[in-house]
């Protein structure tokens, strides 16, 4: 068998930024990165209904999401590409979604803007032709010389269905090479809505988006908002662990706390902007939490560090994962007295004292 870099040149070159996607991969997986706050959601529990009127084989998790259908609320997380490995990732990620109906979003496609080569390990079409699948770019490169154009690379190369735009301003501040001006942006992300064919959605890496956030970013003309909350994921114990230095190391360790937990985010924003298409993230664990989102407000729910852990096994450990999140939402529908995912967000969720 050819070596990897000659199926796809682009491998022949260990570019800063493909080291960096390997190195998040691997500390992800191989170190603890939570975050020191929880999400909030165990500050909720569903009121039980002892009588639930409902056939349990009955009760639908069928979601709509910026206009398609999906088997469940549910979505793979933006996370990875732009290495062999990230496209193996990419591929076992892919293959589930498209088995169990569900979204999916690639991991930022900077390394494949800026070395085309490296598109291939963003494509996932030939496993997964229908998913609404999300391209993904880091805001802050409309900042560094990224433009429409290179917006539309992203969404074309992976034939997405819509655009991801991350907003982690403190994740590069903890990184010694991050890129750290994130000054006019709005007005940028402004002009990537207008342009491009697709929706925009605006999303956190995992310390939330406030209700006053999400509104500038819907004037602005974003489709939806993922809150990416805090709870899981802690982008700042990964450079923690990444860190070269002590006084580095010391910097990123203080930010272990940070952020709008998730389940915060979730209400503030739903109440700030009753009909955006909203996403929770950031520390979901299970179809409980899923249920939690949804009747709070979110229209899906989304999970990162779980599913890489899963497709670091197998795309069948990948859609075992998505089976035992759905059958835990869809018991937890049937203990509430919900039919369907109209009757969830009706369910009564108490605040625990
Ligand atoms: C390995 C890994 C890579 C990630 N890369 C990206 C990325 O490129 N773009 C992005 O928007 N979010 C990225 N994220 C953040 C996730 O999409 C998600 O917002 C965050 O991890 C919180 O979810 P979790 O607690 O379920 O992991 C990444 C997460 C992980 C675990």
């Amino acid at each position: 068998m050819s070596p990897a870099w000659r199926e796809h040149p682009g491998l022949a070159k260990v570019t800063p930024i493909s080291r960096r996607k390997a190195d998040h991969i691997r500390v992800n997986l191989e170190e603890n990165v939570q975050s020191g706050l929880t999400s909030g959601l165990e500050r909720f529990r569903f009121e039980h209904r002892a009588l639930p009127e409902l056939d349990l084989r009955r009760v639908e998790t069928g979601a709509v999401f910026l206009g398609r259908s999906l088997d469940a609320p549910l979505l793979i997380s933006s996370m990875t590409g732009g290495t062999q490995a990230a496209h193996r990732l990419n591929l076992a990620l892919a293959e589930a979604a498209q088995a169990r109906r569900i979204a999916m979003g690639l991991g930022s496609q900077r390394a494949a803007i800026e070395d085309p080569h490296l598109a291939f390990s963003f494509q996932v079409r030939r496993v997964a032709p229908d998913i609404l699948l999300f391209a993904n770019v880091g805001a802050v490169q409309l900042n560094y010389r990224y433009g429409v154009d290179e917006c539309q690379r992203a969404v074309d190369m992976a034939e997405a269905d819509a655009l991801v735009l991350h907003l982690n301003a403190l994740q590069e501040a903890l990184q010694p090479e991050g890129d750290v001006d994130f000054s006019g942006l709005l007005e940028k992300i402004g002009r990537v809505c207008r342009a491009l064919p697709v929706p925009i959605i605006a999303k956190e890496v995992g310390w939330g988006i406030s209700a006053a956030d999400a509104r500038r970013l819907v004037e602005a003309g974003v489709s939806a908002i993922d809150v990416a909350g805090a709870g899981g994921t802690s982008w700042s114990q990964v450079e923690m662990h990444r860190a070269k230095t002590e006084r580095q190391a010391r910097l990123a360790a203080a930010f272990v706390r940070w952020g709008i937990p998730t389940a915060e985010a979730v209400v503030q924003v739903r109440q700030a902007l009753p009909q955006i298409p909203l996403i929770a993230s950031g520390g979901l664990r299970g179809g409980i939490d899923l249920a939690k989102c949804l009747a709070l407000g979110a229209d899906l729910g989304g999970l990162a560090g779980p599913f890489l852990k899963a497709a670091a096994v197998s795309s069948a450990a990948v859609a075992e994962a998505i089976d035992g999140l759905v059958a835990e939402l869809r018991v937890t529908m049937f203990a509430c007295a919900s039919p369907d995912l109209a009757g969830l967000r009706q369910a009564t969720l108490l605040s625990v004292p």
